[in-house]
């Protein structure tokens, strides 16, 4: 009891002094941000002015398992002269092989109590209204990446360029979510692939922010 009491009255202090600083951190930083923003913000303005606006050219993804928490991954997109390169770096999957991969129209990653985790994202991507197929194929969803094979040790590497995306205007992946499935995607199976579970999920965020 006078143990604790005395440990306690040692730690304080420090939780004090820590909670202090922790604090002058936080405040530190949203001073930046704002002096950032504002400068930013005097940027912007005189970008609007020359007539040159400010363009979004990458986005990143980062991938979670709910069912997994050894999975990563990253997707990452850019965009080129006339179309965008995705490129998917994942680790730590469990089963090797195929895993459909997708762009899917709403950037909402969440779990579900009853297992059935990411259905939040909605379906592939479709702003043509094509049917699903796999990125060969002529006509086939703007989120349709095909497949990422996924080595024995877990990990998995995938670039597509697509014509169907593009950083800025409606087709732009950012907002919108990466997930990633337990099994094959067949590539004619509609409008799914029947491509199994929703095994990760990461949101498309504007990267960077310096807007150059
Ligand atoms: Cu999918
Ligand atoms: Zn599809």
């Amino acid at each position: 009891m006078t143990r604790t009491r005395t440990h306690r009255r040692w730690i304080s202090p420090v939780v004090a002094a820590v909670s202090i600083l922790a604090l002058a951190a936080s405040l530190a930083a949203v001073a930046g941000a704002a002096g950032a923003a504002g400068a930013s913000g005097t940027a912007a303005t005189e970008k609007a002015k020359a007539g040159k606006p400010k363009k979004v050219e990458s986005g990143t993804a980062t991938l979670e398992s709910a069912d997994d928490p050894k999975l990563s991954g990253t997707v990452t997109f850019t965009q080129l002269a006339d179309a965008v390169r995705v490129v998917v770096d994942v680790s730590g999957v469990d089963k090797p092989g195929q895993h459909g991969i997708h762009l899917h129209e709403n950037g909402k990653c969440d779990h579900d109590p009853a297992g059935k985790h990411y259905t939040s994202a909605g379906g592939h991507f479709n702003p043509t209204a094509a049917q699903h197929a796999c990125r060969e194929a002529t006509a086939h969803h703007a989120g349709d990446f095909g497949n990422i094979e996924i080595k024995p040790d877990g990990s998995g590497h995938l670039t597509v360029v697509t014509a169907m995306l593009s950083l800025g205007g409606p087709n732009s992946p950012i907002g919108k979510a990466v997930i990633l499935h337990t099994g094959e995607d067949d590539c004619k199976t509609q409008p799914t692939g029947n491509s199994g579970g929703r095994l990760a999920c990461g949101v498309v965020e504007a990267a960077g922010g310096g807007g150059h």
